[in-house]
């Protein structure tokens, strides 16, 4: 067992960690307030390599293992939870799901694109009346030959504004339940494709969350993924790695406002003394950093299970709901430790406590995260 992060590890970390302080930080409170990303920040993400870090070169990707991506999420979590799940959404989700169950045809097409920043992808399976429920699609694909017919309404999709190629979950054949579920790859700007109403968001305010409609967009048949029927392990078996992207977000979450507390329990002063000096303070920073790191050893666990090609819905479950859980509760504590100042927009923390809350609610909330880990223990 090696707890060590290799030379390029450290690199790719470093080289996030300057982006998020020399780029993202200085409109970090803005873009909350006015629910804005700029696309400058996207494009030069993309430049770095963020937007496709475990993409094969020959795509335009970064070539790089899932640590490397874990490492760059928890950079990026920690100043702009909004940044990072639009690179969490892109690389994880869309990037991944179009390289592992794509076609050739279809990666050349998608791929270099999402990859390279040029383009933003979407995931949209959740729906109205389907968020963790996925099986129960409404949004339908009926065959018309040499295309698909697509109706519905997909909702809560981040990227949903900005995006140029979303994969969309539908139902081609309700009687076969699960079975008659595929995925497609929809282009922005389709005929009777429409982007509805963005979200006004409690936390990643900075991201773009929308509503979309398809009102007999016509698919062609190019543009499934995998055999008939495939969608809903498609969208099972990407979401397993969506879920490394987000515990790896939620566990910046936290590691932010730990950084933060920490740095100000150590200027501030009260009874005489800094208050990092007050038992009462510095139990707190210890119990914060144990638990913090608790989820980045799961985090990595996950990360590393995928890396040497082991199953991970189990794993990258475990570590979306425990770093989740730690991100809500320490956020909380890095509130009260700034006490007053935690609760003006000027100090982060109560962004970041804010931002929190979502790592429990997307890409399957912490219930779900619990129905996937423990069918798996009674399955074996
Ligand atoms: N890999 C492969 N197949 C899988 C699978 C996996 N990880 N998980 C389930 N399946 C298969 C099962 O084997 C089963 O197939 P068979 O009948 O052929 O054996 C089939 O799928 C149905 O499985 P279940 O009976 O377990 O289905 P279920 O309906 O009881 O529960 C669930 C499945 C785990 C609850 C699932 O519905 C789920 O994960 N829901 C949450 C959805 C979710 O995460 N939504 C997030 C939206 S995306 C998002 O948030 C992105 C964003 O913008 C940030």
């Amino acid at each position: 067992m090696n707890f060590n992060l290799t030379e390029e590890h450290i690199l790719i970390r470093d080289a996030a960690r300057d982006f998020a302080q020399n780029e993202l930080l200085p409109g970090v409170i803005e873009r909350d307030n006015t629910q804005t990303f700029p696309d400058e920040l996207v494009k030069k993400m993309g430049e770095l390599g963020f937007m496709g870090v475990m993409v094969d070169p020959k795509y335009g990707g970064s070539g790089m293992d899932t640590i490397s991506y874990v490492l760059i999420m928890e950079e990026l979590s920690k100043i702009d939870a909004s940044a990072s799940v639009m690179v969490s959404v892109n690389n994880s989700l869309v990037c991944y799901g179009i390289e592992k169950y794509g076609n050739e045809d279809q990666k050349n097409k998608y791929l270099t694109q999402l990859a390279t920043g040029k383009t933003l992808g979407a995931f949209c399976l959740s729906e109205p009346e389907a968020g963790s429920d996925a099986t129960s699609q409404t949004t339908t694909a009926e065959d018309k030959g040499d295309y698909y017919l697509l109706n519905g309404t997909k909702n809560w999709i981040t990227n949903g504004g900005r995006a140029g190629i979303y994969l969309v979950i539908a139902q081609t054949d309700k009687a076969k339940k699960h079975k008659g579920i595929n995925a497609f790859i929809i282009e922005r700007g389709m005929e009777g494709f429409f982007i509805g109403p963005k979200e006004d968001k409690l936390g990643i305010r900075g991201s773009d969350t929308h509503t979309l409609q398809f009102n007999d967009v016509k698919v062609p048949k190019e543009n499934r993924i995998g055999d008939d029927g495939f969608g809903f392990t498609f969208a099972m078996k990407t979401l397993s790695g969506g879920r490394i992207g987000i515990a790896s977000q939620a566990l910046g979450i936290a590691s932010g406002a730990y950084e933060l507390a920490l740095k100000y329990s150590k200027e501030r002063k009260a009874f005489g003394t800094q208050i990092c000096n007050h038992q009462a303070i510095a139990f707190k920073l210890a119990d914060m950093a144990t638990e913090i790191e608790a989820a980045r050893m799961l985090v990595l666990k996950a990360a590393c299970d995928k890396d040497e090609g082991k199953n991970y819905d189990q794993s990258s479950a475990m570590a979306k709901l425990y770093a989740s859980k730690v991100a809500m509760e320490q956020t909380v504590e890095a509130v009260q430790i700034h006490g007053g100042n935690g609760f003006v927009k000027e100090y982060h923390v109560e962004r970041l406590l804010r931002d929190a809350k979502i790592t429990q609610i997307y890409e399957g909330t912490s219930e779900i995260q619990k129905i996937v880990i423990s069918r798996g223990l009674i399955r074996g």
